[in-house]
């Protein structure tokens, strides 16, 4: 079982380009394009076409993608019965494995079988499920991700009503007085990225801008940082 000794570094911005938005035929060269991008993490969102209506990776493309880089993979769990599928991810080489509530009946114990098998634990929800709905696992995982769009596509336009779930999840992490880090994903560009931090996100996930970029990956992902950060 690999050992993820991943600690992201608390209060910094983080990108985590999605590979959904690369080109499935060059995965190993669309995450070496992403170095000096000063992308932190990779996210890989794994669909099976019943939670949301599309197919994406398995465990052997995470292998796969394991050999080509050194940075954190992180997995969004777009899947029914995520917990019976920890195991063969941790294995493959996940450092974060990301479960979504909304498939999770017993959320708690899920999130704390991710962090027995050495990975960073997340909880995401869709659009049309509350914040509150974390509000009793958030000490239980290191990673609140909240749905920007509804899953299942890249390319998407950010629905901003969501940016209120964003406020709602930071001010409850923060009265809790965790750790947690904040998450947003779906649609997340030049022209929002800021509004997300703004709103409490510290982890901006983004597919379309990075790997759309005309300048390449590595060019969309410090594009979307420099926006982020106001280009501290
Ligand atoms: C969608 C995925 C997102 C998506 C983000 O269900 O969870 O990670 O790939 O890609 P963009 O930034 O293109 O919306
Ligand atoms: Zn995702």
């Amino acid at each position: 079982m690999p050992r993820s000794t991943w600690t992201p570094c608390p209060g910094a911005i983080h990108l985590a380009p999605s590979v959904l938005a690369a080109d499935f035929g060059h995965l190993a060269d669309a995450v070496r394009a992403l170095e000096g991008g000063g992308a932190e993490r990779i996210h890989v969102d794994v669909m099976d076409g019943v939670f949301v209506p599309n197919f994406t990776f398995g465990t052997d493309t995470v292998r796969s993608l394991r050999r080509e880089t050194e940075l954190p993979l992180e997995l969004h769990l777009m899947i029914v019965d995520p917990e019976r599928h920890l195991v063969t991810f941790a294995r493959a080489g996940a450092d974060g494995i990301t479960v979504h509530y909304e498939v999770s009946p017993h959320l708690h114990r899920t999130l704390g079988a991710i962090r027995e098998l050495n990975c960073r634990a997340g909880a995401a929800i869709n659009p049309s499920t509350a914040a509150h709905h974390l509000d009793d696992v958030l000490e239980a995982c290191d990673l609140a991700l909240v749905m920007t769009i509804d899953p299942g596509f890249g390319g998407q336009e950010l629905i901003p009503r969501t940016l209120h779930k964003v406020e709602q999840v930071r001010r409850e992490v923060e009265r809790q007085g965790l750790a947690t880090e904040v998450e947003v994903d779906g649609g997340v560009d030049t022209a929002n990225a800021r509004a997300c931090v703004e709103a409490g996100a510290t982890v901006l996930v983004s597919g379309t801008a990075v790997f759309g970029h005309p300048g390449g990956p590595a060019a969309g992902a410090r594009a979307v940082l420099a926006a982020a950060t106001g280009g501290d």
